[in-house]
């Protein structure tokens, strides 16, 4: 998008919302969204919403779906191996129907989040029947109210060395590759209506040799499943951002976006966030550069009309998990999402409403 088109974009976002932090009368990101074929969400902890009315008030105002951020993980699940903890994953899937939002679930298959026992237990002889038994149980309950799956997290690592460039996860140890068509297969089991995504990080950079190299074993990995007919839906971009580098989302990514497409897939953005851990200034100044992020990958993003969602990993700087995962040396508070810490909108949530408003209808 030139940078004229893209000033004025941004400026329409401004327009859109300045007043958000009044809420009621200016149009949400979910408003917007819905008016240029995309679902705008986000990854929220249950006790945040709870516990904050405010929030809670703006989580309604913005988002049309809710994500487990984690409470619908083994680890929050399944505390030992005979039983199902459903507490703070049922509590998530309230928050999603009071708040009249769609529900998405993360994460069926993932390599962390593991409790204890299912990394101390799995073995080839139980693994398959571990899977199949978890993924029926989670996906049978919220038939219905969860709208699609992370089926598999993070499934490629090609430092793990494999020729198919998939990660040697206890899973993959266990059960080979198939373990991916037999999640799948048994997601869409147990619930026909349910859209299932293939989520990874890495794909994002053009700069990054190791990402360009990633996308490549990525769609080696989709055309096979698609040509087996595994029943895949979606390509989740997770889109953890780096606000120190350059943005470098260009000609590559929509290449890779479009040959996703190609496969008959969607795309949804699925966990995005810019991480400033590193990124020098004031707080205003780190929003600016915040911003300029949020504005320079979505625009390639949703060039693609492929891509059918966008959803931050969090909201509000007020809960980011970056906090705890990614804290600043200068013990600032960081600052990655798009709205501050007073749940008023950021540079970032205008450059979002600024780039889904310019985007083709
Ligand atoms: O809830 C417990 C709490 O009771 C305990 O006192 C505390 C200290 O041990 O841990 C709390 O659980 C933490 C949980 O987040 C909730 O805050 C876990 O230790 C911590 O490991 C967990 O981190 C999550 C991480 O995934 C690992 O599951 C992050 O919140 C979450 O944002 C992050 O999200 C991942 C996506 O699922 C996959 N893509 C990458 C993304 C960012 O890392």
């Amino acid at each position: 998008m030139p940078a004229a088109t893209r000033r004025t974009a941004l400026a329409a976002g401004l327009s859109l919302l300045t007043g958000v932090a009044c809420a009621a009368s200016t149009p949400s990101l979910e408003a917007l969204a819905s008016r240029h074929r995309l679902v705008f969400g986000a990854a929220i902890e249950p006790g945040d919403v709870e516990a904050d009315p405010d929030f809670a008030r703006l989580v309604r105002s913005q988002c049309g779906l809710i994500v487990a951020e984690n409470a619908l993980k083994w680890m929050a699940l399944r505390p030992s191996p005979d039983r199902f903890d459903f507490d703070a994953a049922d509590r998530v899937a309230a928050i999603a129907r009071v708040q009249g939002a769609r529900l998405h679930g993360h994460c069926l298959v993932w390599h962390e989040a593991m409790p204890d026992w299912l990394r101390r237990d799995l073995r080839p002889d139980n693994a398959e029947r571990l899977l199949i038994e978890h993924i029926e149980t989670v996906v049978r309950r919220y038939a219905g109210t969860a709208v699609s799956w992370d089926v598999v997290n993070e499934a490629v690592e090609r430092n793990d060395g494999r020729p198919d460039g998939l990660r040697v996860s206890p899973w993959l140890r266990a059960l080979g590759p198939a373990y991916l068509e037999t999640a799948f297969r048994a997601a869409h089991a147990a619930d026909p209506a349910a859209r299932l995504v293939l989520n990874d990080y890495g794909l994002e950079y053009d700069d990054e040799t190791w990402m360009v190299e990633k996308r490549g074993t990525m769609l080696d990995l989709l055309r096979g499943l698609v040509r087996r007919r595994v029943p895949i839906h979606a390509l989740g971009v997770q889109g953890h951002l780096i606000g120190h580098r350059a943005p470098a989302y260009g000609r590559g990514l929509t290449e890779f976006l479009r040959a996703v497409a190609g496969l008959g897939l969607e795309i949804h953005v699925s966990e995005l966030d810019v991480d400033d851990q590193k990124v020098a200034g004031t707080a205003a100044v780190r929003d600016r550069i915040v911003a300029e992020h949020y504005a320079r990958f979505l625009e390639t993003m949703l060039h693609d009309p492929a891509v059918s969602r966008v959803v931050t990993w969090g909201l509000s700087d007020r809960y980011t998990s970056k906090t705890f995962l990614s804290p600043r040396a200068d013990g600032a508070p960081v600052r990655p999402l798009p709205f501050d810490a007073d749940l008023a909108p950021k540079p970032a949530a205008r450059a979002l409403a600024g780039v889904i408003a310019g985007r083709r209808a």
